[in-house]
């Protein structure tokens, strides 16, 4: 695992994006999972910015993580103020870069049997040819997508419960922003599994903020434990690459060779 400390979060954000960009251009036609929540805002502006200057994702697919359930977005219809990840990732990537909607695959929230859409959507990836790059924020109880505490590390793309604390957080970074009573916020999702997440060839975890460096430092330096999903991340077989903002790294009591602080 490399961990990559940057002084702000916009140099977090530009790593990340630079990352995702390389991985673009050595395989044009690579599989990317996708993330939401107010971290990867940043990367995203980054990578409309590359795209300006020529970075092309026409043959680009995208899986995104996670949807909650009950809420979903037609892309050809006009969009309301909804709270889906699919209006997010609209609004934050899709509308400003070339990706063709056809490749672009957000789990349906909407859908009348979630189950049997879970499955499919965990076919599509296999057909896609997995994931080569696959990127996460973390959530403030070491959540990755919206696998909460507890769940399996070989979990796959599922309908999960959101716990108490992940409704609180994101209801204050979003729902409360946009005026929605906190009774309107739907109660489940649709997620990757951590075994979904695990398969992916390399993964990109960004995180920023003080208030995330005690779970940052859990997820990195304690024992793996189903209880802080993200801690999972030390058992995948491929390359993992975090890219922490100082403030988020604050905790972290190891440093080494496979720190590097730039
Ligand atoms: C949500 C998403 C996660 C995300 C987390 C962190 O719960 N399901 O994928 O990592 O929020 O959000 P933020 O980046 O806003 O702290």
């Amino acid at each position: 695992m490399d961990i990559i400390i940057k002084d702000s979060y916009d140099q977090m954000s530009r790593c990340a994006a630079e990352i995702i960009a390389s991985q673009v251009k050595s395989k044009p036609d690579c599989v990317l999972g996708l993330a939401t929540g107010s971290t990867p805002i940043g990367t995203y502006k980054e990578l409309i910015r590359l795209h300006r200057e020529g970075l092309d994702f026409s043959r680009v697919k995208t899986f995104n993580l996670d949807e909650y359930l009950g809420l979903g977005m037609d892309l050809e219809k006009p969009y309301d103020l909804d709270q889906s990840y699919a209006r997010f990732m609209y609004e934050e990537l899709f509308k400003d870069i070339n990706i063709k909607k056809e490749n672009i695959y957000i789990p349906d929230g909407l859908s009348q049997d979630p189950e049997k859409y879970c499955s499919w959507y965990e076919e599509e990836i296999k057909k896609a040819g997995g994931i080569d790059l696959q990127l996460l924020g973390l959530g403030g109880n070491g959540h990755l997508g919206f696998n909460e505490p507890g769940s399996s590390f070989e979990s796959k793309t599922r309908v999960e419960a959101l716990t108490k604390q992940t409704l609180d957080d994101n209801y204050k970074a979003f729902y409360q922003k946009a005026n929605i009573p906190r009774s309107q916020m739907p109660q489940f999702a649709i997620t990757m599994g951590i075994g979904t997440i695990l398969e992916a060839r390399n993964i990109l975890m960004i995180v920023n903020g003080s208030k995330k460096a005690d779970i940052v430092a859990k997820c990195l330096e304690s024992p793996i434990d189903s209880q802080i999903p993200a801690t999972a991340l030390r058992l995948h077989k491929g390359s993992t690459t975090v890219v922490l903002d100082k403030e988020a790294a604050s905790k972290l009591k190891l440093t080494g060779a496979t720190h590097q602080s730039v």
